[in-house]
């Protein structure tokens, strides 16, 4: 089927001292909570880790007053619906996964937590090598980028399934049951950044980067320390093995 490879965007956390842009994170945030959540779930990222974005414990905890989440057995055996708390996650918009596959054609949206990290690698041989050699981390994101913007028109010819839409970079398929989610001028910035499908997609991308790595800088931190470790650590090596079998004069 026509696949295209990712198209490569220059992340502000990308190379080997990349750093989260925070405004660009919250936008992100921005945009998958009045977008992406209306049939997302990110289970695994609960609401006290937007701490790390920059929101203060009050913020989190009136952001996560917005969503219920299901709870119980109480004392009854019953489950009940209350409202969200710092410590629950962001919960899917669906009961169960027949109902989110039933709403969308029969695919279920995917949850969005490591969804960064699921299409990871995408490039083809002997592209996938060289990332794996120089740890290329911004796969995800360029492949949720690619995607978000990658809607167009089939080529002749080309049937697209009831239900689908076209989109070459689909790593799948060349159509997904996922219309093309956003528009230009739908998410409000206040920050005056352009209220552009390419940066909407471009930030929501970065976030998503962000849930499923939230200590990528750590680690990377740590990955250098380690480099220059292990740099002093041959000289020494190389200093020792010099002196242990220098010839007697
Ligand atoms: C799949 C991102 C909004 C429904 C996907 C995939 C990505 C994605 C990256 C593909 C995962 C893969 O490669 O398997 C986003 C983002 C959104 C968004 C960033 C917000 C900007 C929505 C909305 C809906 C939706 C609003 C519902 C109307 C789906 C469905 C799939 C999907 C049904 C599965 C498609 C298939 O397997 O054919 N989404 N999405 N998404 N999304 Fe979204």
């Amino acid at each position: 089927y026509p696949f295209k490879h990712p198209k490569h965007v220059d992340w502000s956390f990308g190379g080997p001292f990349g750093h989260y842009d925070k405004g660009q994170l919250q936008r992100g945030l921005k945009v998958y909570t009045e977008v992406c959540s209306a049939c997302h779930s990110m289970r695994l990222v609960s609401f006290r880790t937007l701490e790390g974005l920059g929101y203060s414990e009050a913020q989190v905890k009136a952001f996560a007053a917005n969503y219920k989440v299901q709870d119980g057995p109480n004392d009854d055996g019953e489950m009940f619906e209350r409202t969200a708390v710092p410590s629950d996650s962001f919960p899917s918009p669906y009961p169960n996964a027949q109902a989110a596959a039933a709403a969308n054609n029969g695919a279920e949206p995917p949850d969005m937590s490591l969804l960064a990290k699921a299409r990871g690698i995408t490039r083809g041989f002997p592209q996938f090598v060289f990332d794996i050699f120089t740890q290329y981390q911004e796969g995800g994101p360029d492949y949720i980028y690619s995607l978000l913007t990658g809607y167009e028109t089939p080529p002749a010819g080309f049937q697209v399934p009831p239900g689908g839409h076209y989109n070459p970079y689909f790593a799948s398929a060349a159509s997904l049951a996922m219309p093309m989610p956003i528009s230009n001028d739908q998410v409000t910035y206040d920050d005056g950044s352009p209220q552009t499908v390419d940066q909407y997609s471009k930030d929501v991308s970065a976030f998503l980067m962000w849930t499923a790595e939230p200590h990528l800088e750590e680690r990377k931190r740590t990955g250098f320390m380690v480099m220059v470790f292990l740099l002093i650590f041959t000289g020494l090596i190389y200093l020792t093995k010099k002196s242990v079998y220098a010839r007697k004069q």
